[in-house]
């Protein structure tokens, strides 16, 4: 349908000096004519572009409403049982139900049976969906034993004690909690602010107690489509059911039970779905075996108190800013593997980071040793951990650090 943009020359009126009179009147007649002939060639093209114009507006107003039913309505997952000459049959998730739809031209084409849709609320197929294994395995985190340790903690014994006894101990003696006739805690949440190690916490009892760890983002679990977050909780609980011992962790719980806001979209809805459906697996736990629940957040003010109920995540476990001491330990820690002169004091040096997390002695190290190499030596000294400070001061005080909650 290719239309030449080009528009054809226009007619040229040549009169000959030489010509009668009569001959200058016919010339002149016949330009006329091919005047009349090109107007109604140019309006006929004219008519043809208005038309093809209205065409692809009408286009460009059906792409906008599909767009905006798409962004608006609620998608819901379904699996294609079979193509047929009338349509897709699909089964719905959830309610298993199944529906004789119809599918656009450009997706039916690649409608396979046992693909993954999302369909709208009448049913019509919106996008094909990646593989379900593939989607899962990008949500969670399966290690069979972490390689954390407790001693790569440092200045929260108290904390790891707290986690041994609620988390290790039911799963390597479970017979004395029976004998003794009290039940272990259902769930443990860790809570503190960031990068004081909490998951790290997480994976050394997972580790220690020999247990399978699965680990899941809370904000994993915020989906797109109804009724996927709900499904992905119970394939965490069914997954841990299938490694057990294991030890399920969801990290950054506060994105899927945060206390109910008052907006009524369906993506709300959707969230407040998921933690029903946590809520629930965890009620219904007793009966499971060698599974522990941990979850962390940073936070706390925000969570819904129905979480925190009793036989649910009950044990809360407090992981602080650590202290002079604890620095102190956690600089050893980080520095264990470099080369450190002997005469630097970790003491010294620990002692002037007020207010740094276990994450920002981390780095604090790596800098430090940084520093070093830029000078060509082969040791870091004590005045390489004051550079590192300053740089960091520097960085902390630019970047003004707001912390990004996810609220
Ligand atoms: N107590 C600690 N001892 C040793 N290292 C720590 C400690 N806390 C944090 N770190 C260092 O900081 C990194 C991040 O810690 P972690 O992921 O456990 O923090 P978090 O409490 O889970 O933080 P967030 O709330 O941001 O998830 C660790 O990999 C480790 O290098
Ligand atoms: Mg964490």
């Amino acid at each position: 349908m290719s239309h030449s943009p080009s528009l054809p020359d226009r007619p040229r009126l040549e009169l000959d000096p030489e010509m009668s009179e009569a001959e200058r009147l016919e010339a002149i007649r016949q330009h006329y004519r091919r005047i009349v002939h090109m107007n109604e060639e140019l309006s006929d093209r004219l008519d043809d572009v208005q038309g093809r114009r209205g065409d692809l507006k009408s286009e460009v107003d059906q792409l906008k409403r599909e767009n905006e039913t798409l962004k608006t309505s609620s998608l819901y997952i379904a699996s294609v049982e079979e193509i047929t000459e009338d349509g897709v049959v699909i089964k719905q998730h959830g309610n298993n139900q199944e529906v004789l739809t119809q599918a656009s031209t450009r997706l039916e084409a690649d409608l396979r049976p046992g693909d993954r849709v999302a369909i709208n609320d009448s049913f019509a197929v919106q996008q094909v969906l990646d593989d379900e294994t593939d989607s899962r395995a990008q949500a969670m985190e399966v290690a069979e034993s972490p390689d954390v340790v407790y001693d790569d903690i440092g200045g929260i014994d108290e904390q790891i004690r707290e986690v041994r006894e609620a988390v290790e101990d039911p799963l390597e003696n479970p017979e004395q909690f029976e004998t003794v006739g009290v039940e272990p805690p259902s769930g443990v949440l860790l809570h503190g602010p960031p990068g004081t190690g909490k998951t790290m916490l997480a994976k050394a009892v997972a580790n220690e107690s020999d247990a399978t760890f699965i680990k899941m983002a809370g904000s994993e679990l915020v989906r797109k489509f109804i009724g996927e977050g709900s499904r992905l909780v119970r394939d965490l609980f069914e997954l841990a059911a299938e490694r057990e011992p294991a030890v399920i962790f969801i990290d950054e719980i506060d994105a899927v039970a945060s206390k109910r806001t008052d907006s009524k979209t369906s993506g709300d809805a959707e969230v407040q779905r998921t933690m029903m459906q946590l809520l629930s697996e965890m009620d219904g736990f007793d009966e499971r075996g060698e599974i522990r629940i941990m979850a962390a957040t940073n936070r706390f003010d925000m969570l819904d108190e129905a979480i925190l109920r009793p036989g649910r995540f009950d044990r809360l476990i407090e992981v602080p800013e650590p202290g002079p001491e604890g620095r102190e330990r956690i600089l050893e820690i980080h520095t264990q593997e470099m080369n450190v002169a002997a005469d630097v004091d970790v003491g010294v040096v620990a002692r002037e980071l007020d207010g740094y997390s276990g994450a920002d002695i981390a780095s604090l190290a790596t800098e430090a040793g940084m520093f070093a190499i830029r000078d060509g030596r082969t040791e870091v000294i004590q005045s390489d951990f004051e550079r590192a400070r300053e740089k960091l001061q520097d960085a902390d005080k630019t970047e003004d650090r707001v912390i990004n909650y996810q609220y």
